[in-house]
């Protein structure tokens, strides 16, 4: 099992004397877990007038399903069984407390897969039961778009908002009005952004997970030794809707053209154009969707809002928009549990009676289809 332990600076001292915010007690603490696919994750936030992530533990499978090219459910749920534990034990270690200590539980109740999500929710009803805690179900989209929300962003995020949340099994345009209150104005027809980066490397011979690899070798390219031009979908269509299954047919018409001699030698600048052709809509689209709702926040979210060619043109293409944009760090951009309990802290920090997540662990269950409301 590799675990990946992520922390933030933490001093136990100075977290018992955390003022209160609004309905806020001192040093909440909150766990959150999260096996929605094929990451093990267990974190701990500390709520106060800020949001401080004080453990973030990703047990990674991905070695494990690069040989079949993409997520083996069936491996993906026996491994989160094996490594929930530990990886929630390390949360808790790193963040120096205990079971005892925490305010409340969080869990990704969906979408996802349903055998991994069981695990992590059947782990957080246990846990929730047998420790007496309120237990928090989290929508994993919500946590994605909570992602954004870590320390002082809390208190300077504006609304309206509009985030482009993209990971490899979605792809929405998402406006808040407020928090907690989710229109989704346009979202993929077919493919989900992260899926065609998936798809398309394996088309070009690279390895599982696709982004990542398409990313170093778009680096890698010499931009004037193919002259490749993908078509960039739907970026004028008057809606906010998404798709990229034809973006990908179009390089497997190439790749058939091209032959696997050709391929290997012109990998990096057809990764290169294919990146781009997927940021220039992503980008677009986002832009337009902010101008028309008057954002005042742009975010951006989801394992594909690591990528470098993405953030970089957001950024760029936003700094002269009334909108302010921010992102989160790229470590809680793809799956991680940090995100699922900031959204939580979201939650008990606007609803009236965060009692009413007492009993939690006799009302959540995994919905592997899950929308965003
Ligand atoms: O959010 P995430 O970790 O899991 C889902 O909820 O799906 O997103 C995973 C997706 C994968 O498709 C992966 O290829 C993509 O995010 N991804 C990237 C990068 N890092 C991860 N795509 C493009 N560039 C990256 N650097
Ligand atoms: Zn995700």
């Amino acid at each position: 099992m590799k675990i990946l332990g992520i922390e933030t600076s933490y001093d136990p001292a100075k977290s018992r004397q955390v003022g209160t915010a609004g309905q806020v007690k001192p040093r909440q603490l909150i766990l959150g877990i999260e096996t929605s696919c094929d990451e093990t994750a267990a974190a701990v936030v500390k709520v106060g007038s800020e949001i401080e992530i004080l453990s973030n533990v990703v047990a990674s499978q991905i070695k494990l399903h690069r040989q079949y090219g993409g997520v083996f459910p069936e491996l993906a749920s026996r491994t989160h069984l094996e490594n929930i534990l530990p990886t929630i034990n390390l949360a808790l270690k790193k963040a120096r407390t205990n079971f005892a200590e925490l305010e409340a539980i969080a869990v990704t109740v969906g979408p996802g897969l349903i055998g991994s999500l069981l695990m992590g929710v059947e782990t957080a009803r246990t846990l929730a039961y047998s420790f007496k805690k309120p237990l928090i179900g989290i929508n994993h989209l919500e946590g994605h778009l909570a992602a954004n929300f870590v320390d002082k962003n809390l208190k300077q995020i504006e609304f309206p908002i509009i985030c482009l949340i993209v990971s490899g099994g979605h792809t929405s345009l998402v406006l808040m009005r407020k928090l907690g209150n989710y229109k989704t104005i346009g979202q993929t027809r077919d493919d989900a952004a992260g899926e065609a980066f998936d798809k398309v490397a394996q088309l070009l011979g690279l390895e599982y997970p696709g982004g990542p690899a398409i990313e170093v070798a778009a680096l890698k390219s010499r931009k004037l030794e193919l002259k490749i031009k993908l078509p960039r979908p739907m970026i004028d269509s008057e809606d906010f809707d998404f798709s990229f299954s034809g973006l990908k047919t179009a390089v497997l018409r190439l790749t058939k053209e091209l032959g696997p001699k050709k391929i290997q030698q012109f990998r990096n600048e057809i990764a290169a154009e294919f990146q781009q052709a997927i940021v220039d809509v992503l980008v677009a689209k986002t832009l337009k969707a902010a101008q028309k709702y008057q954002a005042k926040t742009i975010l951006l979210s989801g394992g594909v809002a690591a990528n470098s060619a993405l953030r970089k043109k957001l950024e760029a293409e936003t700094l002269n928009s009334k909108a302010n944009f921010l992102m989160p760090p790229k470590n809680l951009c793809t799956d991680n549990a940090a995100m699922i309990a900031v959204a939580a802290a979201l939650k008990i920090n606007t609803k009236s009676a965060a009692q009413e997540f007492n009993k939690g662990w006799q009302k959540i269950s995994a919905q592997s289809n899950l929308e965003l409301s």
